[in-house]
């Protein structure tokens, strides 16, 4: 099986530039996602926190997981000590959360880089409420002129049936990108 290439933290400033916000402007992704006050928000694949930080701001309980250091580093100098986020560094599909401690996991641009798929969703199932949600956020599998290679990206006919046991509530198509939100059945 082909590896799966992760986002170089060397590019970490690309995850929060000019460019990012005028292609994926945080703001509209918060209004899709509707974060509630005090809920637990794990956001997998955090990078330096382009969405946990403000999902924080929004009075969510924030726990940003990465695997690697360095990420995690340009999330907490970006934070400047907010306390509404843990950092937690972990590989997935690897999720060291307890069982049903969550109320949504977000994902934004990540699943195309996680290998084993299976295994993060079964990972995401046991550490979600009965009642969670789950973003999904990821690129298109067509020509964008930009992102990562095609042969990586996930379909998004093909992206809801790798939760098993989640239903797709809204779809979103923003050109190189989908959002989708998802609830447990
Ligand atoms: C393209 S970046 C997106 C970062 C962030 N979600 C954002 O929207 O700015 C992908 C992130 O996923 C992380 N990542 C990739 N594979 C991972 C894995 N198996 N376990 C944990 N983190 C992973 C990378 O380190 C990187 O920070």
């Amino acid at each position: 099986m082909a590896h799966q290439a992760q986002f170089p933290a060397s590019e970490r400033h690309r995850l929060v530039d000019e460019e990012r916000q005028r292609r994926q402007p945080v703001e509209m992704l918060l209004a899709r996602i509707r974060p509630r006050k005090g809920e637990a928000i794990a956001d997998l694949g955090a990078g330096v926190g382009y969405l946990s930080l403000p999902l924080a701001a929004a009075g969510a309980e924030v726990i940003a997981l990465d695997s690697q250091q360095e990420m995690l580093e340009g999330l907490r100098e970006r934070g400047n000590g907010s306390e509404r986020v843990q950092l937690v560094k972990a590989i997935l599909p690897s999720i060291p959360l307890r069982d049903a401690s969550l109320d949504r996991v977000v994902m934004v641009n990540v699943l195309h880089e996680v290998e084993d798929k299976a295994g993060l969703a079964k990972e995401i199932a046991r550490v979600l409420r009965p009642t969670g949600r789950m973003t999904l956020v990821d690129w298109q599998a067509r020509e964008t002129g930009r992102g990562p290679p095609l042969h990586e990206r996930v379909p998004v006919e093909l992206a809801p049936s790798i939760f098993e046991g989640f239903v797709l509530e809204r779809g979103y198509d923003d050109g190189d990108h989908y959002h989708l939100e998802l609830r447990r059945e």
